[in-house]
């Protein structure tokens, strides 16, 4: 499929990233099929969308009437067979291998065979979902990061099976998104989380091992480095389980002991204590 043949993408899952996702191929005029299980995700996923152009407008880079014309653009639906229109899909259903492969190979069926499908995994093979499918040198990772229509990141991951002309149509798509892709292979954590996570992890220990409060790590990291946010609080943006669920990845796809949950990580999941999503990670939130 060339760049040029792509007018109506698949997204596939209405949540955190799949309203991000068809927030930014809606506002650069692509035709946006929705797709989750329940209405009133998708409902939810809307008002999301409609909220975050609104503070585009309120930004000065958008007006109502681009608003409208976006919002236009975005049809959400529970209705799986409604992708087979789709030229490019993107999938953005839950992090568990099972249930993505099952929703890929749905997909597979439905679409036209040269359409691409692309995979918004932050942590499984990009090569091993290719396998699941019928298409594997039309299968890429496409790691977009949250929030979706700020950052202007998407790491785009080549499955061994990924061909040439796959690659660069989905750079080229990133780039008509006004967004910087930049191109990896497919290894586990890929670049983003194999050297966020471990600096995540390493900032936790020294918080376990009483060398410093998690004000005072994400201090020398802000002040020091750099840094917009400290380890600790991205942390909490992130999830604390899925920080842990990305270590245990990169522990089990290298085999090598330096990726090592940090214990104080497992037992704040295991309290519950999750980050901003449940009001308490390494900081309190209202
Ligand atoms: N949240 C992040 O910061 C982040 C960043 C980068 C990548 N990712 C990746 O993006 C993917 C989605 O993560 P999320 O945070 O948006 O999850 P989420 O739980 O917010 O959203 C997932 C959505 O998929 C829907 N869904 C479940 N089964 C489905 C199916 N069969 N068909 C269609 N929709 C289905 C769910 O109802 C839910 O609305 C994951 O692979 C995750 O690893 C997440």
């Amino acid at each position: 499929m060339t760049l040029e043949a792509i007018r109506t993408v698949g997204v596939l899952g209405a949540g955190t990233m799949g309203n991000g996702i068809a927030h930014v191929f809606a506002r650069s005029g692509y035709n946006v099929i929705l797709r989750d299980v329940e209405t009133r995700f998708l409902e939810r996923a809307i008002e999301t969308i409609a909220k975050n152009l609104d503070r585009e407008i309120k930004k000065g880079k958008l007006d109502t009437a681009g608003k409208t014309t976006a919002l236009g653009h975005v049809h959400a639906t529970t209705e799986f067979s409604e992708i087979a229109r789709a030229d490019f899909v993107v999938e953005a259903v839950p992090e568990r291998l099972e249930l993505k492969q099952s929703v890929l190979r749905e997909a597979d069926k439905l679409l036209r065979s040269e359409v691409i499908l692309a995979s918004n995994t932050s942590s499984i093979s990009i090569t091993a979902l290719a396998a699941a499918t019928s298409r594997p040198d039309r299968f890429i990772g496409m790691h977009f990061m949250n929030p979706v229509p700020v950052m202007a990141l998407v790491e785009v991951i080549r499955a061994l099976q990924t061909s040439d002309a796959t690659f660069q149509t989905t750079m080229a798509l990133c780039e008509r998104l006004e967004k910087k892709p930049v191109a990896v292979n497919d290894a586990p954590g890929f670049v983003s989380n194999r050297v966020l996570m471990p600096m995540i992890n390493e900032a936790a220990f020294a918080v376990m091992e009483g060398v410093a409060t998690a004000e005072a790590v994400d201090a020398v990291m802000k002040l020091g480095m750099n840094h917009p946010m400290g380890p600790l609080e991205l942390a909490d943006f992130i999830g604390l389980d899925v920080c842990v669920d990305i270590l245990d990845v990169l522990y089990t796809g290298f085999g090598d002991s330096k990726y090592r949950a940090c214990p104080l990580l497992r037992k704040m999941v295991a309290a519950g204590w999750l980050g901003r999503k449940s009001g308490r990670g390494f900081y309190t939130y209202a």
